[in-house]
């Protein structure tokens, strides 16, 4: 009995030493000492010693127990600790690697130009004002005194939707829904999508405008230009030239386009310019009567100008595009640039 405890003692304490990890460990306690194991079996045995034998034997027990347990003890804790050194080696961070950057988005040139100006005549007390795309055809034309078979409407290439329905060809159709919601004092921009069929590499069938209108007591063709100096300045620096030349539109009279001094060239001539040194920017003029009347305004006691402008091409001056298809074709390596 004495030599068969050595005996499991010493084969144990072996395989101890020889085993490799903490399930083979766990294995060899349940194998030795488990309640089906080894040293249980041998355990039986002792009630068939002799009376003064089984205390010094089952002392024995104890013993070769207590000396499997706490090699087996010691052996799980080195090998629970080579797992963690292990796990802690393999996942190792190295923080001095330079990080991953998530792919941002950038805002577009065209919406980068359309918050800046508002933002210029928001310091100037304008509201923001909206409408829909699809339009009457009385808001887009009628009421801005084109009437109809104007010869005027060829200068803008419609696109119809049905009888009355059209895509709007111009963001004036803002001051007519604005006049008709509001009285006197107005002072509004109306930046948006409009459409016109025509497309090359200075126009594209689909571009933004932004549209102001100012009507109030005594508003002056002084004041149209004073504002519009105002803003050129803004957006395009400080000294910027600005001129007025006479033009016509059906809904203004008089009625001007305004060209600011070649930002290319700084107005010596090129062939952004056309050599001319001037750039045209905007349309605009004091708010035709005949406009009025279409929204019950009392002509005879307010006034007021209207302005329109494109806002791709300003973008394109300010930025240096030279084709207006480049901001429609969403090249990120493009629009990363702004
Ligand atoms: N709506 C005109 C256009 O698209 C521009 C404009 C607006 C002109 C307001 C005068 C006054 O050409």
């Amino acid at each position: 009995m004495r030599e068969k405890l050595e005996q499991l003692r010493d084969g144990a304490l072996q395989a101890i030493a020889a085993s490799s990890g903490v399930e083979q460990l766990q294995e060899i306690r349940v194998r030795l000492l488990g309640r089906k194991g080894e040293l249980t079996a041998l355990m039986k045995g002792l009630g068939a010693l002799a009376a003064e034998e089984r205390p010094i034997v089952g002392q024995l027990v104890n013993t070769v127990r207590d000396d499997i347990e706490t090699a087996l003890t010691a052996a799980l804790m080195a090998a629970e600790e080579m797992v963690i050194s292990d796990r802690l080696r393999s996942e190792r961070v190295d923080i001095s690697l330079p990080g991953r950057h998530p792919l941002k988005g950038t805002k577009h040139p065209v919406s980068l130009v359309i918050e800046e100006i508002c933002s210029i005549f928001a310091g100037l007390g304008f509201a923001v004002a909206e409408g829909p795309e699809i339009e009457h055809d009385w808001y887009n034309f009628e009421a801005l005194n084109f009437p109809p078979e104007h010869p005027a409407r060829d200068m803008q290439d419609t696109f119809f939707v049905e009888n009355n329905l059209l895509l709007r060809t111009h963001t004036s159709p803002v001051q007519i829904r604005t006049m008709l919601k509001q009285k006197p004092p107005v002072r509004i921009i109306a930046p948006g999508t409009v459409y016109r069929c025509d497309s090359d590499a200075t126009h594209s069938p689909m571009f933004h405008q932004i549209e102001g209108l100012m009507v109030d007591k005594c508003v002056t063709f002084g004041d149209l230009k004073g504002i519009l100096t105002v803003f050129t300045n803004q957006l395009f620096g400080q000294k910027t030239g600005v001129r007025l030349r006479p033009s016509y539109f059906p809904f203004t009279e008089p009625s001007a386009e305004v060209d600011i001094a070649c930002v290319i060239c700084g107005g010596k001539g090129c062939r952004v310019c056309k050599n001319s040194g001037w750039l045209e920017i905007l349309g605009a003029g004091m708010v035709d009567p005949e406009v009025y009347r279409h929204v019950q305004y009392d002509a005879e006691n307010i006034s007021g100008f209207a302005f329109g402008m494109g806002i791709e091409r300003i973008a394109m001056l300010k930025y240096g595009i030279s084709d207006m298809r480049l901001l429609f074709e969403n090249d990120v390596r493009f629009l990363r640039q702004f």
